[in-house]
């Protein structure tokens, strides 16, 4: 049965859980924050508070209540998330580089980065853009599968001296299922080789049908080697960027998709957070998937030591008990108990969901041997 934890599901809505307790209790529902309910109920209560319910998945008892709307007035512009996504060696961590290189701010330049696989960069315009650079796409599948999606445009770089690949397609295909905008970065122009038009041609076969073929995506010339383009594909993220209005909330507690993970030895479990809700702030106490923690220091992806991070920032979280899993969702409780509480209730989820699949792989292979 899909249920949810009173106090999780305050914390999705941005409500007091005192607040959601009552509801419940006008209701006839008598439930401490700790208990759980069931999605019908927990649907009634979301609709109460004037929230609107999107079910992401009906199997996945985590998922029930994934995202719940902002008031209108409460929302502010928040900068776009961009994917780059495109076939191995294709130039998305090359390309990504250039555009840091020349976008960075006078005054930050020079700084030691620290590799993230995210970054903000701010045009000469003024415009803040952030960056994700998925290899293999593994995060944004992920993601995409848990309901967090956290992109609001790809860039899909193709590599002109080799055109449309197997990965290029699958590229396409995510940025479809997820109802993402698409930017088409023809990449190495600057090889003899380089033959931009059968890139375009081949897209077509895909029906990706860029501008210069009369389409509505646009498509840009670039090279990551001599910099070619690049301003003009800045240009044409920030007007996409512009059509979307991006709107979040930074004045309610933090919510964030987790965008890679990993067991540092120094420093302990450490995860790479773009916060989409919200702002995370050092000291937070939060649930992320099967972990808990209190966020001890922000890093940002200049490498520097930061107080907070607003929606679209993108920022390295310490202070994790244990090591989250790309695509995560981080999300910001009132205590440690509560943090605790929901985390091992995902806990014993997980178990019971993997026991449960053990089990009928059991009962098929034992059918299969009768
Ligand atoms: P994966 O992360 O492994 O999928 O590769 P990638 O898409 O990030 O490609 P990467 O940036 O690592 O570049 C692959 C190779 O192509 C490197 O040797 C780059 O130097 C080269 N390269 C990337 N962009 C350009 C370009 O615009 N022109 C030329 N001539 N070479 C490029
Ligand atoms: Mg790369």
């Amino acid at each position: 049965p899909e249920t949810i934890v009173v106090q999780e599901l305050a914390n999705r809505m941005a409500e007091r859980v005192a607040d959601v307790v009552k509801a419940l209790m006008k209701m006839g529902v008598m439930a401490t924050m700790n208990q759980t309910i069931d999605a019908d109920t927990a649907e009634l209560v979301i609709e109460e508070f004037g929230h609107k319910v999107v079910r992401v998945s009906d199997s996945d008892v985590e998922q029930v209540i994934e995202q719940v709307e902002d008031k209108p007035e409460d929302l502010q512009p928040r900068p776009p998330i961009i994917t780059i996504m495109g076939h191995v060696d294709h130039g998305k961590t090359s390309l990504l580089d250039a555009i840091r290189k020349t976008s960075v701010v006078s005054g930050e330049a020079g700084g030691i980065t620290q590799h993230i696989g995210a970054y903000q960069v701010t045009t000469e315009s003024g415009a803040v853009l952030s960056f994700l650079d998925t290899p293999g796409h593994a995060a944004f599948t992920s993601m995409r599968a848990r309901g967090a999606n956290v992109t609001d445009i790809v860039v899909l770089v193709v590599a002109a001296d080799d055109s449309v690949m197997p990965q290029t397609i699958e590229a396409i295909n995510h940025a479809r299922a997820a109802k993402v905008p698409m930017i088409v970065a023809i990449n190495k122009c600057d090889k003899p080789d380089a033959d931009a038009n059968k890139v375009r041609t081949e897209l077509l076969q895909h029906e990706v049908v860029v501008e210069a073929m009369s389409g509505e995506v646009q498509d840009v010339e670039v090279s990551a080697i001599t910099g070619k383009g690049l301003d003009e594909l800045l240009e044409a993220i920030a007007l996409q960027a512009e059509i979307l209005e991006l709107q979040a909330n930074p004045d309610r507690s933090a919510m964030g998709a987790v965008i890679e993970a990993k067991l540092d030895i120094g420093r302990g479990p450490v995860a790479t957070v773009l916060v989409q809700h919200g702002t995370l702030k050092r000291g937070d106490i939060f649930v992320v998937g099967e972990q808990w923690g209190k966020v001890r220091a922000l890093i940002n992806d200049k490498g520097e030591r930061v107080d907070q991070a607003g929606p679209s920032v993108p920022v390295e979280v310490l202070g994790l008990n244990g090591t989250p899993e790309a695509g995560d969702v981080l999300n910001v409780v009132e205590t440690e108990a509560q943090a605790r509480e929901i985390a091992d209730y995902r806990h014993q989820a997980a178990k019971d969901k993997r026991a449960a699949a053990g089990a009928a792989t059991t009962l098929e292979q034992l059918m299969a041997k009768a």
